[in-house]
């Protein structure tokens, strides 16, 4: 163990009801943690202005999945508040009560953030800090989840030495197979101005536990997904590259011969993973968060496996620019997580979320006609 257990939070889950805030509360995660402690009876607020819809225009627009949520819970309250008014958020903490904070509000584009660099560094780090220190003032015992990603980690995971295969790149040394873990360094790499702002709101979270000795958690997640998202071309690549499968419009594979690989994870396996955290909660850990090798995916295998499983053809044209800073072959290691948390493990494997989200797509697609 890095990090001692938190002894005052041991008998947590014990607690009847939890009085819990989840930030982004409108976005694929948040959304996720919302209905999941709500159907479990705790009292859930939700902070979410729509800024999905600011930062990606129409097709970002979260209200759908608001609306979706007011129908389905019990005891949810949104807060149309922005994480950035330091005023609102310390109030929202001076008011209630919180026994534990999910932090999942961000601007999440990799690509995005150079072209709005003051409002993602706003969002990301000083909207992140208003939260810790809402928490230190008003809840400092209450466990706080911060969901950052494997972006802190730059483009670092390239180093690995890699082979080839005929549809993706892999780790050539067996020592790598489980994947990338978080001894990773996270300095001396390229980010995008994304990876850098989170790495500063993941450091000043791990500083709370570690200085305050708070129990805050932060999860650095691969590729999150699930049919809660509202998949744009700069942010969820599942969810989107089905919006195109399902649409007939064209993809774009940016660089590495479409060989690139992510892993993915189910919305509904990140937040059991956070449920597990604040029933036993540690002081400033940090876990790789993602699918593992059993779903991982190259882009080739991805549009192979959405054509077989909808019987229709991607259009999909071929950009020799990679992105800037991006993963060749990015396997988040779950050791860690699962040594630490051994009651979690993965319930969505990589066929049942394709099967799951195909099904809300068309479903949507019925819905609005398209
Ligand atoms: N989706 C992924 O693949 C992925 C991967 C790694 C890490 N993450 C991280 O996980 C977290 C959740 O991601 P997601 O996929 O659910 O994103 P999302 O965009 O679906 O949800 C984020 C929500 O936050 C809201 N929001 C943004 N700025 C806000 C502000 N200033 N005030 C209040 N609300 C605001 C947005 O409207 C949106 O509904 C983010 O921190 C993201 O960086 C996501």
């Amino acid at each position: 163990m890095e990090n001692g257990t938190l002894d005052s939070n041991v008998g947590r889950g014990e607690m009847k009801t939890w009085n819990i805030l989840v930030t982004g509360s409108s976005g694929l995660i948040g959304s996720e943690a919302v209905e999941y402690f709500d159907r479990q009876g705790h009292k859930v607020v939700g902070v979410d202005n729509n800024m999905r819809r600011v930062f990606f225009g129409p097709p970002g627009d979260t209200l759908w999945n608001l609306e979706r949520l007011k129908s389905a819970t019990r005891q949810f309250t949104p807060v149309s508040l922005d994480i950035r008014d330091r005023d609102g958020v310390l109030a929202l903490f001076r008011e209630n009560r919180f026994d534990l904070v999910i932090h999942c509000a961000a601007q999440p584009s990799h690509d995005k953030a150079a072209d709005i660099a003051f409002l993602d560094f706003e969002v990301n780090a000083l909207g992140t800090v208003n939260l810790l220190e809402g928490a230190r003032q008003h809840c400092r015992d209450a466990a706080f989840i911060f969901m950052s990603t494997n972006k802190v980690y730059g483009d670092a995971p390239n180093e690995k030495p890699l082979r080839e295969t005929a549809t993706r790149y892999d780790y050539s040394d067996p020592a790598d197979y489980e994947g990338i873990d978080e001894t990773c360094r996270i300095d001396r790499t390229m980010h995008s101005l994304f990876g850098a702002s989170k790495v500063a709101a993941d450091i000043y979270a791990q500083e709370y536990g570690r200085y305050f000795g708070m129990p805050v958690g932060i999860f650095r997640g691969g590729c999150l997904t699930g049919p809660s998202h509202s998949g744009v071309e700069l942010h969820g690549f599942l969810s989107y590259l089905l919006k195109v499968a399902l649409s007939g419009k064209t993809y774009t594979v940016f660089g590495y011969k479409g060989k690139q690989v992510r892993d993915n994870i189910h919305s509904f396996d990140v937040v059991r993973a956070f449920d597990e955290f604040a029933r036993n909660p540690r002081l400033g850990e940090v876990y790789n968060l993602g699918g593992g090798r059993a779903n991982s995916v190259s882009m080739l295998e991805a549009i192979a496996r959405i054509e077989a499983l909808t019987g229709r053809k991607i259009n999909w044209t071929y950009s020799e620019q990679a992105r800037k800073g991006d993963h060749i072959c990015y396997i988040s290691n779950l050791a860690k997580l699962k040594s630490h948390y051994p009651g979690w493990s993965l319930t969505h494997s990589l066929d049942l979320i394709l099967q799951e989200m195909v099904a809300a797509e068309r479903e949507h697609r019925q819905k609005v006609g398209g």
